[in-house]
């Protein structure tokens, strides 16, 4: 039912937009006016406020941004109770007008673009390309479920207050996909951004409290785990939107086990999580390509996409040759500080990650696993970096869980070996993101055909799903669905049959 979305290489993805896909438009890196507010989108003011959270640049330390204040319990409380008392007047805003405001919200994010790019650059530590790659999708999510509810919600019954809580590694573009889509189908919001980047959010909240979503309509609510616990234990609420990591989703399923909807229905969460994705390399495939493809995929914004790159299985026979070119690209890319343009990688988000992650490149190289690293430069030394990163393991079970970070294993197997392979993958339980490179028909239907990732690419990267055209998530502990930017998702956050509908 989830369905799955398949992307081919042959075309580049923004020329499969539908005819009905959402209007960002582009940034023109020629254009001298656009470069000009470019060179000081690092200057941006960011948001001015204060309180215990502190939010530093995780490509230097010593550049605190900002503090925010932690929503305690009394906050969450308070904030639910407006939140479900502004219910009544915005689930009853046609839903013409609701996608409106977010259309209007879209426009502003456009003419804030280099201001927005320069805090998610500084608070996320995204480069220049992603940081445009993630306004563009923000603008996409807001459009998409703006025409949407437009198109199909006019008389539909949404939910009632809705929890919205999201990760630092999408800090705009998941925390308003999340947030447009539960405001679009008449619901109102609790918003809870990451504990590391709660400023690109509050930037957001007030651009569309602006473009006038309803002050109580929409709270917003920093703080870490215990914030979005407290709010996900108050029995008012009407449903979960979550995006992050398996085990934390796996805790607030617990939670609303048990709890209906005044409907008597069950309470709703999506939940979109995890992922142990692997790349199948047969020896038809263009070795340039697949080194391009590979690159994007494990290392572009660090690893640190839930859709990213975990494990590449080369055939045997042209695997020596795919690991020298991609050793020597690796050494191509430029790590550090995203303020440089020309940076490809930033820095992981915080010192925790980083320990996670060097922790687990020490201990496979203490069990014996080649490991192959890229230089750090001097610079790295201020922040929270980690080196692009391979290595070759001999089994896939070598692999515990999900390593958030720019870290790529790499297994070899046989021609004969294929569907056992494909079997192993499918073991993991993950099932998000699969990528295949091949240049025989037979074997792109046979892998495609075994794959049970939601999103599935063939000939060309794995990563960056684009609103409306490649809906995107995936199952088991990879989420529950439905695929965020899809034609289901908002049916989830209506009351009753409509909800039931999606499942
Ligand atoms: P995380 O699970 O640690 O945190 C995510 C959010 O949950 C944060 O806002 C955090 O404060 C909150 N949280 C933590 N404990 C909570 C609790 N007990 N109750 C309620 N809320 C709680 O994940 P992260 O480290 O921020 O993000 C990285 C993870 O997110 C990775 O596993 C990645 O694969 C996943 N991710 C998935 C997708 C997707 O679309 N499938 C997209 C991006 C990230
Ligand atoms: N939607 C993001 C991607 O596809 C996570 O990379």
């Amino acid at each position: 039912l989830l369905g799955q979305t398949h992307s081919t290489g042959i075309l580049p993805p923004r020329d499969l937009f539908q005819p009905e896909r959402p209007n960002s438009r582009g940034i023109d890196l020629n254009d001298e006016n656009t470069l000009r507010s470019l060179s000081n989108i690092l200057d941006t003011a960011l948001p001015k406020t204060e309180g215990d959270l502190i939010v530093t640049n995780p490509s230097n330390h010593a550049d605190i941004l900002s503090s925010v204040t932690t929503a305690k319990p009394s906050a969450v409380e308070n904030a639910v109770t407006a939140a479900c008392a502004a219910f009544e007047e915005w689930s009853n805003t046609p839903a013409d007008t609701r996608a409106t405001i977010l259309e209007r919200a879209a426009d502003a994010l456009e003419e804030q673009m280099p201001q927005l790019m320069g805090i998610v650059m500084r608070e996320a530590g995204k480069t220049l390309a992603n940081a445009i790659a993630e306004i563009r999708e923000a603008v996409d999510f807001l459009r998409y479920y703006g025409a949407q509810a437009r198109r199909e919600l006019q008389d539909t019954t949404p939910l009632g207050a809705i929890v919205c809580i999201s990760p630092w590694n999408f800090p705009l573009a998941i925390f308003l996909g999340q947030v447009s889509a539960a405001l679009a189908a008449g619901n109102t919001v609790l918003a809870k951004p990451a504990e590391e980047t709660p400023l690109i959010a509050l930037a957001a909240v007030t651009i569309l409290h602006d473009a006038g979503i309803p002050q109580n309509a929409l709270q917003f609510l920093p703080g870490g785990g215990e914030t979005g616990a407290a709010l996900v234990a108050d029995t008012r609420i009407s449903g979960v939107v979550f995006t992050g990591s398996t085990e934390v989703a796996h805790i607030i399923q617990k939670q609303l086990a048990n709890r209906l909807t005044a409907t008597g229905t069950p309470l709703p969460l999506i939940a979109e999580t995890g992922g142990q994705n692997a790349m199948v390399v047969d020896s038809s495939a263009l070795t340039e390509q697949v080194v391009r493809d590979v690159l994007a995929s494990a290392f572009d914004s660090a690893g640190q996409r839930c859709s990213a790159l975990r494990v590449l299985c080369l055939q045997e026979d042209s695997a020596d040759h795919v690991l020298t070119m991609l050793k020597g690209a690796m050494d191509e890319l430029k790590i550090g500080n995203p303020a440089d343009v020309d940076t490809d990688i930033g820095p992981v988000i915080s010192a925790d990650a980083q320990k996670i992650i060097l922790s687990h490149i020490d201990a496979m190289r203490a069990q014996g696993f080649p490991v192959y690293q890229t230089h750090l430069p001097t610079e790295c030394a201020n922040g929270t970096f980690v080196p692009p990163t391979l290595i070759e393991i001999n089994n896939l079970s070598a692999l515990k869980r999900e390593v958030f970070g720019p870290v790529l294993h790499v297994l070899r197997y046989r021609s004969n070996e294929r569907a056992a392979l494909m079997e192993c993958i499918r073991k993991t339980g993950y099932a998000l993101t699969f990528g295949l490179h091949s240049r025989i028909d037979s074997t792109i239907a046979e892998l495609t055909n075994s794959s049970s990732a939601g999103n599935i690419y063939v000939n060309r990267n794995i990563v960056g799903a684009i609103v409306g055209s490649q809906p995107f998530g995936g199952h088991g502990l990879s989420g529950t669905g439905p695929k965020a930017g899809g034609p289901l998702y908002l049916r989830r956050l209506l009351s009753r049959t409509a909800a039931l509908d999606t499942r």
